[in-house]
């Protein structure tokens, strides 16, 4: 069978790239904008940024803010609701992946009307119409949302992240501008920076991976692993590190998939609202122990790319720990936490396991996995 492989038609790179929306939305001939964002970004003045270069082109728009982090549902269905009375032609995101993924389904519903559930769009949904054009702004460097072809939506009813996997959502435009990054605080910046390694490391394992997402991936490991100690501090060279290393790793995974790191983190997202960037931080280096046996030698290039030396001369066992070790050390640097002691109740680990096995994710990881392995995996957290 053949790799298929999707990317953005068009995407904007360094500090003061959302200068280029005006252009873009002009070039287009696109009329009105709905723009998505959360409340705390339009308190604290980003999504205004973005709103004053579309004043300063007079382009009109209207604004969608209820999208809570760990978007729902109804997060959606109102988004839907409130796109159709717009007028709006185009959608405009604004925010982490919580406003790009909830821009994403509302885009895809509104020219995929049959699936307004929102339900029925887990997993790889037969949409027949791409979504309503959407772009992109990300101001977290994490989820990559900007450049995937997947969107991740809360059913609140039943504690349960939906993966969606479509094509047709992927941001006709993306802006990948630092500057919008630079007021995230240090564990915003480390979790969502921690997220976006996750996808790095997770998608250059995983069963789907070949040379091309392996490109992506190790030079994403190599840049965050650079970059994310001076975002932390928020240097502009760290800022604009992880900008990119976060894009180029959601340019891999969104085309070859994860593994069970991510589904193990999307369960304590849905029940305990937890941030998705710090559980995969806490759980990847034990799945990275667990999974090593089914790497072959992959963890001596993650070892180089996260600036490991003499790789070359180690053992198998000695270049898979010194990996283990880097991406350990890094996490603490940051200030993620050790273990999931403060976060998962050990009585909720069967509904967490069986979540997890369940999840989108699940079969792309590198090894086989049961439900009594990743209970073993939560319960060594705890
Ligand atoms: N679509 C994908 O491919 C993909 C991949 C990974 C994760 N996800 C999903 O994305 C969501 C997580 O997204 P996220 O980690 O980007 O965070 P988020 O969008 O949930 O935002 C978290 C918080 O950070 C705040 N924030 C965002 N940018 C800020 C800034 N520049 N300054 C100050 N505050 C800021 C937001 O207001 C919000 O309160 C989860 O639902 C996760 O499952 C999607
Ligand atoms: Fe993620």
């Amino acid at each position: 069978m053949a790799n298929r492989f999707v990317l953005n038609e068009t995407s904007y790179h360094g500090a003061g790239a959302i200068q280029e929306i005006a252009a873009e939305a002009k070039g287009r001939g696109f009329q009105k904008a709905f723009v998505c964002s959360d409340p705390d970004l339009v308190k604290f003045g980003v999504t205004k940024k973005v709103l004053d270069v579309l004043d300063g082109a007079g382009l009109v728009y209207e604004l969608y803010s209820d999208i809570k982090p760990n978007p729902t549902i109804e997060n959606v269905q109102t988004g839907v609701a409130a796109y159709k009375k717009s007028g709006a032609d185009y959608l405009v995101a604004i925010g982490g992946g919580s406003s790009m993924d909830t821009a994403k389904a509302i885009g895809i519903i509104i020219n995929n009307p049959e699936f307004e559930d929102v339900v029925s769009l887990e997993g790889v949904a037969p949409t027949k119409n791409k979504s309503v054009p959407i772009f992109a702004v990300p101001t977290t460097a994490g989820t990559a949302a900007e450049v995937t072809i997947n969107y991740v939506i809360t059913d609140a009813a039943k504690n349960r992240k939906m993966v969606c996997v479509d094509p047709k959502d992927i941001p006709v435009v993306a802006f990948v501008d630092s500057d919008m990054m630079a007021s995230m605080p240090k564990g915003l910046t480390a979790a969502t920076g921690m997220d976006a390694l996750t996808h790095a490391i997770e998608g250059y394992i995983t069963a789907g991976a070949w040379e091309l997402s392996d490109m992506f991936h190790i030079k994403a490991i190599e840049i965050i692993a650079k970059s994310l100690r001076g975002a932390v501090d928020n240097t502009p060279e760290g800022r604009e590190g992880m900008a990119l290393g976060q894009y180029v790793a959601g340019m891999g995974f969104s085309n070859v998939g994860l593994g069970i790191v991510h589904s193990m983190a999307h369960p304590l997202g849905a029940l305990y609202d937890t941030p998705h960037g710090v559980a995969n931080a806490i759980i990847l280096p034990t799945v990275m122990e667990y999974n090593a046996e089914a790497t072959g030698g992959k963890y001596r290039e993650i070892a180089r790319a996260m600036g490991v030396e003499g790789v070359d001369s180690m053992t198998q066992e000695e270049y898979r720990k010194a990996a283990i070790d880097a991406v350990k050390q890094l996490s603490a640097d940051v200030g993620i936490p050790k273990d999931l002691k403060e976060i998962v109740k050990k009585e909720d680990i069967p509904f967490l396991a069986q979540s997890a096995f369940n999840d989108a994710c699940r079969p792309g990881n590198p090894k086989e996995t049961s439900v009594e392995d990743i209970t073993k995996l939560y319960e060594a957290l705890i």
